[in-house]
């Protein structure tokens, strides 16, 4: 597979010994860790191509991109899933639409629902949980039923946990209602390459956005946008250039094009050793330890049925120098991508048997997400003018602004939902002591 944007950067590189142009760093570096970097850091000079205009070498990596993924269009973000979102909701749905989501949902959804002014019809499914929600094809369809003039509808696959909704499913009852399905797919850009294609697009997906660098060996901010339908695809760029930076960096997208040729060499192979290491992991640590979720590259333990917080578990690992992705009361979640290898699984099994496991009964607070009372739009809340006040003072107003802890970034109650005794025992429960409420 061929490299173009890295081939353009090492041209570059040899051939010009004078940048009379954007970055200031100009290449160059006295004592500095990032000296390789400044090299191959450069702004659109010519033949370097334009991202949100793209003709030349970024097309062709992009088109490279969509044959490694199976799908007919893929394009680069170099400002994450954030923009993917921004730019797949406008594409979508435009302005003063109206979306059924799973409540689960990344911050960057309900701030463009702010922008664009979108009216969210929350659904929560079965054991509903503000992090990881198990919405069915059957609460999708129920909710179709009984709404009129829905612009599309929004799902995050895979959640935090790492786990996994019926996107099959939900696809065929979205298209049985002719309304498009988007997914955030920021956790799966790996799924494409499982034996069996387990990618959104694949799977029935209108459109999605993937976060290369969180399974994909990509550099912070690379991530795609991808369709297999060229309306929404003729739209892409337009949509993209009303958000992003036009100083998009050209070492994410290196990063990009360098691993469409990771991808094609051993992108399969890569993900049958994930598979078979997370396989030998799981069964090694079971049955002292147990789990929740189903993608392959994500391990959430349930640390509160050993007797540990999640964030205990996090704690004692991190002695051992073992960082975790998240951590919360209840689950510690480890992420692994396609550049760990067999004595990374093994380092954490090792590390994990010798912690000694408190012979207390944690009681998880199962009380269930109740969705807070809607009193006005996101946009008119968000835009509204607010004041901090502490949790515990909330009770009735509503509020203004998505306070979330990152990660996850899921915010517990909304924009312009008043917030109740509910919402603040699960502010609490998740530690976070002040809330942005409209004045
Ligand atoms: C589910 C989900 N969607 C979207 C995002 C945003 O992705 P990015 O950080 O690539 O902008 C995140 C980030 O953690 C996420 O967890």
């Amino acid at each position: 597979m061929t490299t173009p944007i890295i081939d353009f950067l090492h041209s570059y590189e040899k051939n010009i010994s004078l940048r009379l142009h954007m970055p200031g760093h100009k290449g160059k570096f006295w004592i500095h860790p990032l000296a390789e970097c400044h090299l191959m850091d450069i702004t659109e000079v010519k033949g370097a191509d334009s991202l949100y205009e793209a003709e030349g070498i970024i097309a062709e990596s992009e088109r490279n991109a969509a044959e490694v993924f199976s799908v007919k269009h893929t394009f680069y973000s170099a400002g994450g899933s954030t923009l993917g979102i921004q730019t797949m909701l406008s594409a979508v749905v435009g302005e003063n639409g109206k979306i059924v989501a799973a409540r689960n949902a990344h911050r960057a959804f309900v701030n463009t629902c702010a922008l664009i002014d979108a009216d969210v019809i929350w659904v929560t499914g079965e054991n509903a949980d503000v992090i990881s929600s198990s919405v069915t094809p059957s609460d999708i369809e129920k909710a179709l039923s009984e709404e009129k003039d829905v612009s599309a509808v929004y799902i995050t696959s895979p959640d935090y946990y790492g786990r996994i909704a019926d996107i099959k499913g939900i696809s065929e009852v979205c298209k049985k209602y002719n309304v498009p399905l988007i997914v955030d797919n920021a956790h799966g850009s790996h799924l494409a390459f499982l034996d069996e294609n387990q990618h959104p697009i694949t799977l029935g997906a209108d459109i999605c956005c993937d976060s290369a660098h969180k399974t994909l060996p990509v550099l912070t901010g690379g991530a795609y946008i991808h369709t297999n339908s060229d309306e929404y695809a003729s739209l892409i760029k337009e949509k993209q250039s009303l958000y992003g930076s036009s100083s998009p960096s050209y070492l994410i997208l290196a990063s990009l094009d360098c691993c469409n040729w990771t991808l094609s060499e051993s992108g399969k192979k890569l993900m049958q050793m994930q598979s078979e290491n997370m396989r030998k992991l799981k069964s090694r640590l079971s049955p002292a330890w147990s789990f929740i979720g189903d993608d392959v590259l994500h391990l959430t333990v349930e640390a509160y049925k050993a007797g540990l917080s999640g964030n205990d578990l996090a704690e004692r690992l991190r002695e051992n120098g073992i960082e975790c992705e998240y951590s919360d009361e209840y689950y510690t979640t480890f992420l692994f991508s396609l550049m760990d290898d067999e004595e990374d699984y093994n380092a954490l099994a090792e590390a994990m048997e010798k912690i000694i496991q408190p012979k207390i009964l944690i009681r998880k607070d199962e009380t269930p997400f109740i969705l807070p009372e809607k009193a006005m739009s996101i946009r008119k809340a968000t835009f509204s003018e607010s004041e901090k006040v502490a949790v515990d003072d909330a009770e009735g107003r509503i509020c203004a602004h998505n306070i979330t802890h990152c990660p996850p970034c899921i915010p517990i109650v909304v924009a312009g939902e008043v917030i109740d005794k509910n919402s603040v025992n699960i502010l609490k429960r998740y530690s976070i002591s002040e809330i942005n409420v409209v004045k």
